[in-house]
């Protein structure tokens, strides 16, 4: 279902540039890239699309090299580039290079976030949610005015990542991190929420007020935003 809407969405843009996706990583995400590889090498139009596709990831781990698995460029090309024959160059990555600030129509921004702009904007943007409520790598406080931005990340999200992780101490402290303004510039943003442990962060961003303790719930204010989450996240959230 999840996978169907992703992949009407991409197979029916249509513009005179190719589409700019914004990627994220995450547990979540590895299935939902699963089932749309799955699609795509049953569908030429929609492979045709995701190979001529840009792809903007939403953050990435200070530290860590492309070539670590754990690395958000590593999920990203095994996942979804590899796969489906998707060129590296289509791939931007938040970095030390890019997190620079740069003047941009939107005052001032990242360099990344000029790049996305300059590139036409992200059309469709893709999310989780942290089981603190984070955005990306905007952790709870995140000011909604951030650009792609050098990040510390919190305990409860080196927990939460530590089980991709040998060791505790491997786990990376800090990212690079669209920001909220970045990911709220996005044209349309779908956001997957899977598991128990999500339910108290989707119940606080859908049923509170929209406010920097809970970044996910910004996107509230997005004008085309779309939730999917299964059972165990949207547990919180029945009526009956
Ligand atoms: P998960 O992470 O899909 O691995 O739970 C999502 C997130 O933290 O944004």
């Amino acid at each position: 279902m999840a996978s169907d809407f992703l992949a009407n969405r991409i197979a029916d843009f249509s513009d005179n540039r190719p589409m700019n996706i914004g990627t994220a990583t995450g547990g979540t995400m590895e299935e939902i890239y699963r089932h749309l590889v799955d699609r795509a090498k049953r569908s030429s139009g929609l492979a045709n699309a995701l190979g001529e596709a840009q792809y903007f990831a939403m953050d990435e781990y200070v530290g860590l090299s492309g070539d670590h698995p754990q690395s958000y460029a590593f999920f990203m090309r095994e996942r979804m580039l590899r796969p489906l024959g998707i060129s590296a160059l289509n791939f931007h990555l938040p970095g030390e290079e890019n997190v620079a600030a740069a003047p941009g129509a939107g005052g001032c921004i990242s360099i990344y976030d000029k790049m996305m702009e300059d590139a036409g904007g992200i059309d469709l943007q893709l999310a989780g949610i942290g089981e603190n409520g984070h955005l990306a790598f905007n952790e709870p406080g995140s000011s909604r005015e951030s650009w792609t931005r050098r990040v510390q990340l919190t305990l409860s999200t080196v927990r939460a990542n530590s089980r991709f992780f040998s060791h505790p101490a491997e786990v990376p402290r800090e990212a690079y991190s669209m920001g909220i303004a970045s990911i709220m510039r996005a044209e349309s943003v779908v956001l997957f929420a899977s598991g128990k442990k999500k339910a108290l962060a989707l119940e606080r961003m859908l049923r509170g007020r929209p406010g920097e303790d809970c970044p996910a719930s910004i996107l509230t204010l997005h004008p085309n935003a779309t939730v999917f989450a299964d059972w165990e996240a949207a547990s919180r959230l029945r009526v009956w």
